[in-house]
């Protein structure tokens, strides 16, 4: 969603790093970008609805330039996609401010500020932060940190914030509640981001700010920062790993291409933890052990595609570990009655660590009396693993395709090497089962690797799908949150309507949906309940639907004109689910591109979704 960055430098222009970070934040999804720069005549901004190139084309057309400066690529949220809402935002021509988060109070704050007699020129909660910083500039004698300080008494809500001030042409104040923001720091240049990726290319020497925090900033850096409780604080200055590799296309024509062909070296990275550590609990932390000795049952909150992982993850808990799981979507568990139960562990699962709804949900589980949770996340330092007892990292990598890949196959590594690990713990993996489970994993990058092979086939399949208005998804057991999955990455990056259901349930309902214009997805493999799978198919053949199976081998089916097969190489077992993704991912990649969708930045999306 929405992204900050902003810049001082001593002597030179900050107009190419505001322009090049607001292009790295793109992935996030916006729908409208500007920027701010402090010039001796006044602050000088440009803003435009649309890509970050049409903005810096209009700011190279006006020749701006400064040392100080603040972006910003907006996602709508209050007020629509228009010129006048899109940030930074400026109060009497003296304060410029750029925000994340929503301002919840806005209204109360907007009437307040306007019977001081401040005018409003947007519909966004930002512009009452930008006259509420103006109003205590004022009254504080020009001290841009006591100004925001005093303001920020009156936000209520989530925000990160950057602001300037037209008589202060050196200095910058930045602060964090709910948030992220980071400072980085260069020779002669600090910036801010809310990303990591929009300063990589600059400076690798990086702090994240706390919530509440406030800084006072200039080109040497953090001239003095105050935490939530108003003392002194530095925060550790950490050196980021992120390679700009992972951040750039290279030879791919798509985020979402690169990132579903980075899965066997993503896996097998992922994967090392248990391969050369073992399935023990020291990888989930310190005190994991303690912790998973004493858990009775597992609950997992998390949202979209994590939301899928989880569900798997159910089955191999359950099946491995024998222990109870539940598995919410993290925005109706934080409102509903809940029985809270301390011996239960939280799992969060997310990509970017920063979902408003599963952080909520996990604040509102841990106010309720939950003392146990672990987050599985792929960023580094975000927001849920910092608020949870225990975290694995995914070793995924960047992932900037809206339409989560590497991340989910990896969250499923994680999650399996949980299951076993709780199973050795609890008594029920011995170390025959164990040497399994290690080669299974062993294997599986190559299996996937395999199952991208299998791409010619999936081609073939996509230009038959393209023109079709919907499609139904169907596993079963373990395999029907791949078939969710499946559908669900249809639907984001084609537009295509997609449904997904366990196949059993096929004929309670969504049966009548199926004619012969109703291509039926199923995931197929050789296991347990192939049987029923097979039994399901045949209703639907019999209805003339047309049937697309991702199936492995020695399974026995056989095709024909209306039912189309691709098997992979071998039979998997237990990590099957992992492999079975790669399939319909590149069956909805291929749809994207047969029917000419934005693949990385699919319409009304953001990757990061920090908003209710
Ligand atoms: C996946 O393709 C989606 N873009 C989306 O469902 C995503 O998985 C969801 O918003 C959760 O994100 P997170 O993993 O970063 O928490």
């Amino acid at each position: 969603m929405c992204g900050i960055v902003g810049g001082i430098r001593r002597h030179s222009n900050i107009v190419d790093f505001l322009t090049d970070g607001l292009k790295r934040l793109e992935y996030r999804g916006y729908d409208s970008s500007g920027i701010a720069v402090h010039t001796p005549d006044k602050i000088a901004r440009v803003r435009r609805v649309g890509r970050v190139q049409n903005m810096q084309d209009a700011a190279t057309a006006k020749g701006l330039t400064g040392s100080l400066g603040i972006g910003h690529t907006r996602w709508a949220t209050h007020g629509g996609v228009t010129e006048p809402n899109a940030h930074p935002h400026i109060s009497g021509g003296l304060i410029a401010v750029v925000h994340n988060g929503i301002i919840e109070n806005f209204e109360s704050e907007k009437a307040r500020l306007q019977n001081l007699g401040y005018e409003f020129e947007s519909q966004t909660d930002t512009e009452v932060i930008a006259h509420s910083i103006k109003h205590e500039y004022m009254n504080n004698g020009g001290d841009l940190f006591l100004a925001v300080k005093q303001a920020a008494q009156n936000f209520h809500g989530a925000y990160a914030i950057a602001v300037i001030a037209h008589d202060n042409p050196n200095e910058m104040v930045v602060a964090r509640m709910g948030c992220p923001l980071l400072v980085a720091f260069g020779d002669d240049e600090t910036f801010i981001a809310s990303d990591v990726s929009a300063v990589i290319a600059f400076t690798r020497k990086i702090s994240y700010l706390e919530d509440g925090d406030i800084a006072l900033l200039n080109a040497d850096g953090i001239i003095k920062m105050i935490d939530k409780t108003g003392q002194a604080v530095n925060r550790a200055v950490k050196t980021s790993s992120i390679s700009l590799a992972s951040l750039e296309l290279g030879g791919y024509n798509h985020f979402m291409q690169k990132e579903i062909y980075e899965q066997p070296k993503a896996i097998s990275d992922t994967a090392e933890v248990f391969l050369d550590g073992g399935f023990d609990a020291i990888n989930f932390g310190e005190n994991a052990e303690t912790i998973f000795k004493d858990i009775d049952s597992i609950k997992i909150l998390a949202c979209g595609t994590s939301y899928y992982s989880a569900l798997t993850a159910k089955y191999w808990l359950e099946s491995i570990a024998k222990i109870r799981t539940d598995v919410e979507i993290a925005s109706e568990y934080r409102y509903r009655d809940v029985i809270a139960n301390p011996k239960e562990l939280i799992i969060t699962i997310s990509q970017s660590g920063e979902t408003l709804d599963t952080m909520e949900a996990l604040k509102f589980a841990q106010n309720q009396g939950h003392k146990y949770s672990l987050s599985i996340c792929n960023v580094m330092e975000s927001a849920l693993p910092r608020a949870s007892t225990l975290v694995l990292y995914t070793r995924a990598g960047a992932e900037i395709g809206v339409a989560s890949t590497k991340a989910f196959t990896t969250q499923l590594v994680v999650l399996f090497g949980l299951a076993v690990t709780l199973g050795k713990l609890r008594g029920f993996v011995d170390e025959a089962m164990e040497q399994d489970f290690i080669a299974q994993l062993r294997h599986l990058p190559n299996d996937v690797q395999h199952a991208l092979n299998l791409e010619p086939q999936i081609v073939a399949w996509a230009s038959k799908f393209a023109a079709k208005p919907s499609a139904l998804f169907l596993g079963r057991g373990i395999h029907y949150p791949i078939a969710l999955e499946g559908a669900l990455k249809l639907k984001e990056i084609t537009y295509i309507h997609a449904e997904a259901y366990p196949a059993g349930e096929l004929k309670h309902g969504p049966l009548a949906l199926v004619d012969d214009n109703m291509p039926v997805v199923v995931i197929a493999p050789n296991d347990a309940l192939l049987d029923k799978v097979k039994a399901n198919m045949q209703e639907v053949s019999a209805r003339g639907g047309e049937l697309f199976v991702f199936t492995d081998l020695d399974t026995e089916f056989s095709a024909d004109d209306k039912v189309h097969l691709i098997r992979t190489p071998r039979h998997i077992g237990v990590l099957s689910p992992i492999v079975h993704t790669v399939g319909v991912q590149l069956l909805s990649y291929h749809c994207a591109l047969a029917k000419g969708t934005d693949v990385d930045k699919p319409r009304n999306l953001a990757k990061s979704v920090t908003v209710e």
